[in-house]
């Protein structure tokens, strides 16, 4: 487990983390906090964002601060940048995204704009300007939240495991050039967990990992590796099936994706749910 004098000493008293409110995001606050860093909480859900800022606070004796952001929208990632310009910030845990599934023609071109816009373009905006920012005071770190969709393309996911794979070429090529500034980037790679992500995507996968699972192993490997495969579904899955020919791989992966899809039109997008 990460402890305090790990992050706060080598990344600095802050962290950014974006989908706060649910799953992986949510646990990577949690045990951000209990390891006393200071947190930035992002996601449009405010009152869920509130709820954790106030317990947090409490329990950990921590600072904590809430933005409420659709970073669907244009200018909202740049928001998020500038209203933390007055906190010394050092790690940024990039979890917002969700996903589309089942046939690629089945869902509405807008529904795979906006998961564009939040999975990749604001995931963008804030690789930069924070990469910017931790470069310049030499200290910093990043993970960025991939999938182990990310390693070939996958029917019956296909926009959304590409978005996977920009995030994950992005991270590895990122940690390559930002290491030797001192920014340490990583891509974490999970198989199925289990979040709100299934039911945003209109998905049932069953069984899968615990966000805390994920979260853990990932705050480990921060600064020691490029790639992480959190806890061992994620591994079995991805070392499993890395010597299988890709076009085997890819009718696979597409077959199950297949199997976890509920539906064949569009969800419900979360934002439009809650009004
Ligand atoms: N669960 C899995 O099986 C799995 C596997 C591999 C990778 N991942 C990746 O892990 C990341 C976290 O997903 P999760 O599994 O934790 O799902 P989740 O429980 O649904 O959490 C998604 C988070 O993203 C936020 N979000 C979604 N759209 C947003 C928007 N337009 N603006 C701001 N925030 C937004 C949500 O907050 P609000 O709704 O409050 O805005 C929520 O906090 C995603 O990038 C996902 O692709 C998940």
């Amino acid at each position: 487990m990460a402890n305090k004098t790990d992050l706060v000493t080598k990344y600095g008293p802050w962290a950014v983390v974006t989908g706060a409110s649910s799953g992986i995001g949510k646990a990577f606050a949690e045990q951000l906090a209990e390891a006393g860093v200071n947190l930035v909480l992002v996601a449009r859900r405010q009152a869920i964002l509130d709820q954790m800022a106030q317990r947090m606070t409490q329990s950990h004796q921590i600072k904590v601060r809430v933005l409420t952001a659709d970073l669907a929208q244009p200018l909202a990632a740049e928001r998020v940048f500038n209203e933390t310009a007055d906190l010394d910030v050092g790690l940024l845990v990039a979890s917002a995204g969700f996903g589309t599934s089942g046939e690629f023609l089945t869902n509405t071109l807008e529904a795979e704009l906006n998961m564009l816009d939040v999975n990749c373009r604001a995931l963008l905006i804030q690789s930069h300007q924070f990469g910017q920012r931790f470069a310049k005071q030499g200290r910093g770190g990043m993970i960025l939240l991939s999938s182990i969709l990310a390693f070939q393309g996958n029917g019956n996911s296909a926009h959304y495991s590409a978005t996977k794979g920009y995030v994950h070429q992005l991270a590895e090529g990122l940690a390559q050039e930002l290491g030797q500034k001192g920014v340490d980037v990583l891509a974490c790679a999970p198989g199925p967990t289990m979040t709100g992500f299934a039911d945003a995507a209109g998905m049932e996968m069953g069984s899968g990992l615990t966000p805390a699972v994920v979260a853990r192993e990932t705050l480990q490997k921060l600064g020691r590796r490029r790639t992480v495969l959190p806890g061992v579904l994620s591994k079995l899955i991805s070392w499993g099936s890395r010597t299988l020919p890709r076009p085997i791989r890819v009718r696979l992966f597409s077959q199950i994706m297949g199997g976890f899809a509920k539906h064949d039109a569009t969800p419900e997008p979360r934002a439009q749910a809650l009004g």
